[in-house]
């Protein structure tokens, strides 16, 4: 297959991908975050960056077009959110239907939004972990790929816990794609 990378900000997730050498070719990153860090690793690791600014779009539905146009001038066959901050639309589900997945820091359905890690560690749950999920057209709902725990120990910091939720991250994204390729799936 040939995957687009969708991410908003570090890209550590994005460096797991790469660093994994899975049995694919990554055709771009889409970014809408020009400063964001993921962009000097992509350039690092000579994978074409498309920039997407919202503010130049009037609609969810007219920037999807213009990722659309990019994705297929590349062939791109599936796309990976990783930290990627907005919702994907109907524009984009439709062209890729079950071939967009997500990874969220909390174990969904519980935690979904933007401070999966947070809300977990707030809840007082001794135990939350990592999803990895096809989307919809909800926020952090669709189905469910693959789930890894993560013990909140008494001690923890909010810190700790999303250090150890982000070490189970990157190997579990890798390891769940890699699967779904050699399944057929991707
Ligand atoms: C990860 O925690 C991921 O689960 C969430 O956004 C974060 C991205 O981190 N969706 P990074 O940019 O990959 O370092």
């Amino acid at each position: 297959p040939v995957i687009a990378i969708f991410a908003s900000g570090n890209g550590s997730n994005f460096d797991a991908l790469i660093a994994a050498k899975l049995p694919m070719r990554v055709g771009c990153l889409i970014c809408d975050q020009a400063d964001a860090p993921v962009i000097q690793r992509a350039q690092g690791h000579h994978i074409p960056v498309q920039l997407v600014n919202p503010r130049d779009y009037d609609t969810k539905a007219e920037m999807e077009k213009a990722i659309l146009a990019g994705l297929s001038a590349r062939h791109v066959t599936a796309i990976l959110l990783a930290g990627y901050m907005r919702i994907i639309g109907p524009t984009l589900l439709a062209a890729f239907p079950r071939r967009i997945v997500n990874i969220h820091p909390a174990l969904l359905p519980s935690f979904p939004g933007r401070h999966g890690i947070e809300d977990a560690y707030r809840a007082g749950v001794t135990k939350t972990g990592v999803t990895i999920h096809f989307i919809d057209a909800g926020v952090d709902t669709g189905p469910v790929i693959a789930q890894q725990a993560v013990a909140v120990l008494p001690t923890d910091t909010v810190e700790q816990l999303a250090n150890r939720i982000h070490s189970v991250e990157h190997t579990l994204y890798p390891q769940t794609i890699r699967q779904l390729i050699e399944e057929g799936v991707l």
